[in-house]
């Protein structure tokens, strides 16, 4: 098993001691490591971005347990967690991940968590190619500069950095806002791609119906 919430609950607090926001309350679900595709959809300020940050250990829990692989989060861990195990398998693309980018070219950036989480010069550039081969990612553009991209490359390239480190889970924050539809489609196709042939579980938030 991937992830599991028990009775999840997450408050946020506000800067005086009465401002208090239930952002999660006794949230409960069961993900598969393998195979899965899933939504979480839900309109603006609904907790999605409150409940997917407990899925690698962003945010902990204020209320009940979550368990990622073998690894235990409770309001317990709040000051401790020890996190990088579980972040090397969970792979998290940010809302407008293209933000992120800042390294001077786009090879560095892709490579930027692979070399953090350890890898091999070889092993990343074996990684880096594949990635860039399933993202149609010209490999030209791979010594440019990460900020002469257009937006839908700079997308692409920030989840290329994720892919790169090949975690069994995919978590998306709006993969696909802000992007013409022609690159949204692409983007969910590689997910798709990657869900039925390399049996990746992927989760994507969207607020777009037509896109689920
Ligand atoms: N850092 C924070 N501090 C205080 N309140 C927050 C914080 N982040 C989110 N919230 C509140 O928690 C609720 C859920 O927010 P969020 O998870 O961002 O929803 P969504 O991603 O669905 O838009 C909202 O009421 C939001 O205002
Ligand atoms: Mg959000």
């Amino acid at each position: 098993m991937g992830i599991t919430f028990t009775k999840v609950g997450h408050k946020y607090h506000g800067a005086r001691r009465k401002d208090i926001t239930i952002a999660l309350d006794d949230i409960n679900l069961n993900i598969d490591d393998k195979d899965e595709f899933l939504f979480v959809i839900g309109r603006t300020g609904s907790g999605k971005s409150t409940l997917i940050s407990h899925m690698n250990g962003l945010l902990i829990p204020t209320e009940g347990s979550i368990k990622i692989f073998d690894y235990e989060l409770t309001p317990k861990k709040r000051k401790n967690p020890k996190l990088k195990p579980i972040r090397k398998r969970i792979g998290f693309v940010f809302q407008f991940p293209e933000y992120q980018l800042f390294e001077e070219t786009v090879y560095k950036d892709i490579c930027f968590a692979p070399n953090n989480f350890g890898a091999t010069k070889e092993e990343i550039k074996e990684n880096v190619k594949n990635v860039c081969k399933l993202l149609r990612i010209n490999e030209t553009i791979l010594k440019k500069s990460p900020f002469n991209l257009s937006g839908g490359q700079m997308r692409k390239v920030a989840i290329a950095g994720v892919l790169a480190y090949n975690p069994d889970i995919l978590i998306l924050d709006e993969p696909t806002r802000g992007l013409d539809p022609i690159t949204a489609n692409e983007i969910m196709e590689i997910f798709n791609k990657i869900n039925k042939e390399m049996h990746k579980t992927i989760i994507v938030i969207s607020h777009d119906m037509n896109l689920v």
